[in-house]
């Protein structure tokens, strides 16, 4: 038994497909228009930063966007996502992962500090986000969990307008009720709360 096991995997070896990150960095140019260069991004609310973001994260949301769960047309179209192979989409998305702006720049790394009150915000994280986002706001790569502190305060506020909405999904889950009982003030103080947690803003 064990040696027709072996004989079989011998056979029938798994392919794994390798990412391809120098194809990764080509496909990516059509991205610069609006994600900035090296996918730093910029402080608006409609320029996330990519660079440094978990692989799995981005693929998930690129294919949302293609079926209409998350809205943003004007990106499908410019960069012809629709069209665009999965390998490609990961080799892209791998390229974005492996970019360490600190390195590069500082500068590009650099969170703006958000107004707002700190000590409302830490109770709010600490209570209800950080079991996923984590303590210091990194998220969960291995688990497509992004990092909250890296990612531009201005666009965050946006996806919690978006999830209170019902314009987008959090945490796969329809009924999430994470940010129901959030007033505007409250959002403002998780922010002002989560971008502390950037590293250019560490004392
Ligand atoms: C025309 C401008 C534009 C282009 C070109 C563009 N994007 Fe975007 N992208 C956006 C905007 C605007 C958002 C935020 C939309 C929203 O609020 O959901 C976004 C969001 C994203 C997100 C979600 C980020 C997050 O934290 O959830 C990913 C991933 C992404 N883009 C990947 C790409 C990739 C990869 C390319 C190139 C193949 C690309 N984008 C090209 C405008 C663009
Ligand atoms: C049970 C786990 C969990 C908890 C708790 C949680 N999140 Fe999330 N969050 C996620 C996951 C998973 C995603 C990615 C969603 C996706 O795949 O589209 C996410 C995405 C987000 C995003 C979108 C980021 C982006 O780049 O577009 C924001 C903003 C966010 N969460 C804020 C919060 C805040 C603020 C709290 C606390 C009030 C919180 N989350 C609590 C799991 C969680």
């Amino acid at each position: 038994m064990k040696r027709l096991l072996i004989t079989l995997l011998l056979t029938f070896p798994i392919v794994t497909q390798a990412v391809d990150l120098e194809n990764g960095k080509k496909q990516a140019r059509s991205c610069a228009l609006c994600h900035g260069h090296y996918g730093q991004g910029t402080p608006g609310p409609a320029s996330p930063r990519l660079a440094g973001t978990p692989a799995g994260y981005m693929v998930k949301q690129i294919e949302a966007y293609i079926n209409e769960e998350r809205i943003n047309p004007r990106m499908v179209i410019t960069s012809s996502l629709h069209s665009i192979s999965e390998e490609e989409i990961d080799d892209i998305a791998a390229y974005y992962e492996s970019v360490n702006l600190e390195k590069i720049n500082p500068i590009l790394n650099r969170i703006p500090a958000w107004p707002g009150n700190i000590e409302l915000g830490s109770e709010l994280y600490n209570g209800d986000c950080k079991s996923c986002h984590r303590k210091n706001g990194m998220g969960k790569s291995r688990k497509s969990i992004p990092a909250l502190a890296l990612q531009y305060p201005r666009y965050l506020f946006r996806q919690i307008k978006m999830f209170q909405w019902d314009k987008r999904v959090h945490d796969d889950d329809p009924e999430d009720e994470t940010f129901d009982e959030l007033k505007d003030q409250d959002i403002e103080a998780l922010l002002a709360y989560i971008s502390s947690l950037a590293p250019s803003n560490k004392k």
